[in-house]
């Protein structure tokens, strides 16, 4: 008997407007994020991804719109130590120890050392804790960022590109990461212009210009557009979406 409930989104968008300077980045934006699963955020850059995912912690001045997360407005000081959230440019000190870092940013949630510890085998990092951030390599530094955003256990976590630049093996390794992650019931809303990493994403947002093309799924993407491979198929609902109806 079908009692059960579908559980209510992790983020709900609502005709979401965004001006920066003379840009209107962001065009009547509306979408769900489903809760316990990762969303893949494709799009070509300056399509808008970092001003929406900006907009969901709730850093950015929005023109028109509403933005619920969790079961609160973005932005509301109860979401603080449930959202994480790692931007785009590495936010850890290179000139720190991957647990010194760790320790500062612990020391500013309030997360003690039982915690770090755990953190830092939750990205893989067990046995580089004395070694200065920035004589790891690219994907262990995104490691460290990613670790900052988890020490407080976020029910919410939204990653700005955290593969790029990654050689393929690291970018696997780290979509294992956060498959883990949502195993464990963690919402997840990870960015990409890469579009051959939609395949690793449960939940698909498509964004061109400002605009969500679709809301979809890597299955249904592909039936879609009878397209496997999923750039040629973002590619098909680009050119459907500029035919003249
Ligand atoms: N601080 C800013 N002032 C004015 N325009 C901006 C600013 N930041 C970004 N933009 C513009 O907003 C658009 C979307 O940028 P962004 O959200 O960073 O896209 P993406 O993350 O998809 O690359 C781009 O056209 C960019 O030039
Ligand atoms: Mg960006």
């Amino acid at each position: 008997m079908a009692t059960d409930q579908p559980a209510p989104p992790a983020i709900a968008i609502r005709d979401l407007d965004v001006v920066r300077g003379d840009n209107h980045v962001l065009h009547g934006v509306s979408l769900e994020v489903p809760a316990g699963k990762i969303t893949g955020l494709l799009g070509p850059s300056g399509c808008g991804k970092s001003t929406l995912m900006r907009s969901i912690v709730g850093v950015q001045i929005v023109g028109g719109g509403e933005i619920e997360v969790l079961g609160a407005a973005a932005g509301s000081p109860e979401l603080r130590p449930r959202v994480g959230y790692v931007t785009q440019a590495p936010s850890v000190y290179g000139d720190l120890s991957v647990a010194e870092n760790l320790g500062y940013f612990g020391s500013l949630y309030g997360v003690g050392s039982d915690r770090i510890a755990t953190t830092i085998g939750t990205v893989g990092l067990r046995g580089f804790e004395g070694r200065i951030t920035g004589t790891l390599s690219g994907g262990q530094r995104s490691r460290v960022s990613l670790a900052t955003a988890l020490l407080n256990d976020p029910d919410l976590l939204v990653l700005d590109e955290p593969t790029v630049g990654l050689d393929p093996v690291l970018r696997d390794e780290l979509w294992r990461t956060f498959g883990e992650l949502a195993k464990a019931g963690t919402t997840l809303l990870v960015s990409s212009h890469v579009m051959d990493e939609a395949g690793e994403c449960d939940e698909l947002l498509l964004m061109r210009e400002g605009r969500l093309l679709r809301q979809t799924t890597p299955a249904a993407l592909r039936e879609e557009t009878g397209q496997q491979d999923l750039g040629k198929a973002f590619l098909t609902v680009i050119e459907r979406s500029e035919q003249p109806s």
